[in-house]
């Protein structure tokens, strides 16, 4: 083989090597952005039970609102869905609890599952741990973690509340969710 035969193999298989290095580290690092609301209903409605149950009362009163206490607890189990009507396609369920968190003020310290039912992310879940001061304007989710599609998961949400009444503290609230994760994990 000549001189000049060499070379053009090896400039073949730098790049090839490129290309799968290229290949693989695509992969790794897949961002998807995944926008839906979240249905928080503490007081039931016409049109839904209550998903967010209080099942433990703290000792003192919120000086915000002595409705409320400092150590309130909320399991939830709150409808997700593509917009911000409730009859809107459902795409899963929040499912975690929020404890207040604040002595002072409406900060809620929020740990819950995202997980999808129905549509491109069927099957996997993503896990968040928040610090959530429910009246700021925008609030940020850290990503802890997920399974399926998004198992070892980074990333972070933002939270935005769409309407929300402080009577019944029902809310919708949008989500907008930015998550890395390899492209599939499997069993
Ligand atoms: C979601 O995935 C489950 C399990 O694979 C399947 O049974 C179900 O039909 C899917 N739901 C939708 C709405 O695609
Ligand atoms: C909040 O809900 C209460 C009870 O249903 C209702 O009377 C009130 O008008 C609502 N407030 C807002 C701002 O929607």
């Amino acid at each position: 083989m000549s001189s000049k035969h060499t070379m053009q193999l090896l400039q073949i298989l730098v790049s090839s090597a490129l290309l799968l290095v290229g290949a693989a580290a695509a992969r790794k690092t897949t961002t998807t952005h995944i926008k839906f609301y979240l249905h928080d209903i503490a007081t039931a409605v016409p049109s839904s039970p209550a998903t967010a149950v209080r099942v433990a009362r703290g000792v003192t009163p919120l000086p915000v609102d002595p409705a409320f206490r400092f150590g309130d607890m909320f399991v939830i189990d709150d409808l997700l869905t593509e917009g911000p009507n409730a009859a809107s396609p459902a795409i899963g369920t929040a499912q975690g609890f929020y404890i207040f968190a604040s002595r002072t003020d409406f900060t809620l310290m929020l740990s819950l599952n995202m997980v999808f039912t129905a549509g491109p992310h069927n099957g996997s879940t993503i896990a968040v741990l928040a610090r959530d001061a429910i009246l700021d304007p925008v609030r940020e989710l850290p990503v802890v973690g997920g399974t399926g599609a998004f198992r070892g998961a980074t990333g972070y949400g933002l939270l935005r509340t769409y309407s929300g009444n402080l009577t019944t503290f029902n809310a919708v609230v949008q989500v907008d969710m930015y998550v890395r994760a390899r492209a599939s994990a499997t069993h």
